[in-house]
């Protein structure tokens, strides 16, 4: 699904110096190379702080823990996402209420978030899926009118611009309180391990994230509140300082090759395409399309057979899955999401497709589904 190799052939010397000057400088914990790259992805994202961290679930748990959620208090989130969305807002003991998404973006529908909110709801975490930002003019202004707080989840779109109404434009995940992003090797802007960061303009919040990412201190060894430890690698800032001077490009071809994937399947009768919103970029994490009738198991079957991978992003919603049960969901609507889960399927996407790929590829889908 990716050719991270190949990526890396590209970049190799600066890559291989940047390393090398990292294990030489023994400065492998918290040393100038972070610093480095927090400065540089403010800068790039507009953003008055970077605080970087462990990975991007941490990312979401320390946003969590910094905004001084409680046990019990409720926290609404798309049940079409990757568990770890959910996960920490359980792991906190606090309470994950998920709800619809709109069909045709993949991202919280804002009408299903309004009407999950109740007098325990404290915080929304919007997801970016795939790579583009959901409607974070009106999750905002939902939130804002509720007094609840808004974490992006923006691990799949780092890069993408949203325009708010009034026309200025904002890199995703600076948009709500705080915004929290995955450097995983297949993100858009991954590393070599794992890593991630949250990001915000508000400077009380920025402290406090700071502190509980450092075991709960901003003093050594004066501990004031209950942390974690939770640190980006020098040698992965190293490696992200280089590919974040990339990040741009990459969204370039990323969306080169969603095109011919869109030019190749538009209008045929057994596919939905993915929709690309006005308000937002895509920077194309996933192409991710719908099949209206075929059987998504066999189209995987020819596929493979021919060598090409494909991926399913998500067979089971969070609300069907086992640990995240509840019986609130009898009674909600999660046709969309459901529906989806049925029918999407991933192709290959990342830098370094080459036309010849792209060619075999929407030609074997279309071979299969004209038999
Ligand atoms: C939407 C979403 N949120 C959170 C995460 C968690 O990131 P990490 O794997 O770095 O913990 C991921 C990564 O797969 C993700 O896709």
């Amino acid at each position: 699904m990716v050719d991270l190799i190949g990526q890396y052939e590209k970049i190799k010397p600066e890559i291989d110096r940047a390393i090398l000057d990292v294990i030489s400088s023994s400065a492998y914990i918290n040393g100038p190379e972070v610093k480095s790259f927090q400065a540089e992805l403010e800068k790039y994202l507009k953003i008055k702080h970077v605080i970087p961290c462990a990975n991007g679930t941490d990312a979401l748990q320390i946003a969590m823990m910094a905004l001084g959620l409680e046990p019990g208090d409720e926290v609404i989130t798309a049940s079409f996402t990757y568990v770890a969305t959910a996960e920490v807002i359980a792991l906190l003991r606090l309470k994950p209420v998920l709800v619809e998404v709109n069909p045709k973006t993949f991202t919280i529908d804002p009408v299903a978030f309004e009407k999950a909110i109740t007098p325990k709801t404290k915080a929304v975490v919007p997801v970016h899926l795939f790579g583009q930002c959901a409607e974070m003019d009106k999750i905002t202004a939902i939130a804002k009118k509720h007094n609840i707080f808004v974490i992006e989840d923006t691990a799949q779109a780092i890069g993408a611009d949203y325009t708010l109404p009034d026309g200025t434009v904002h890199k995703a995940g600076t948009l709500g309180d705080v915004g929290c992003t995955s450097f995983f090797p297949s993100k858009n802007l991954g590393c070599y391990g794992d890593g991630g960061a949250l990001f915000t303009n508000n400077d009380q919040l920025a402290a406090k994230i700071r502190m509980i990412a450092n075991h709960g201190q901003s003093v050594q060894y004066y501990h004031d509140e209950i942390g974690v430890n939770s640190r980006l690698d020098s040698l992965q800032a190293a490696v992200l300082r280089i590919k974040l001077r990339h990040l741009d490009e990459y969204a370039a071809a990323r969306n080169k090759a969603a095109a011919y994937y869109d030019k190749a399947f538009q209008g045929h009768p057994g596919i939905v395409i993915p929709a690309r919103e006005p308000q937002s970029t895509h920077v194309f994490h996933q192409y991710t399309m719908m099949l209206t009738s075929a059987s998504r198991d066999q189209l995987r079957e020819f596929l493979k057979e021919k060598g090409i991978p494909s991926m399913i992003y998500y067979t089971v919603p969070v609300h069907l899955q086992k640990a995240y049960t509840d019986d609130r969901y009898k009674t909600m609507n999660f046709s969309s999401t459901e529906d989806l889960c049925r029918k999407v399927i991933s192709l290959p996407m990342h830098t370094e497709l080459s036309e010849e790929s792209l060619k075999t590829i929407t030609s074997s889908v279309l071979e299969f589904l004209n038999k």
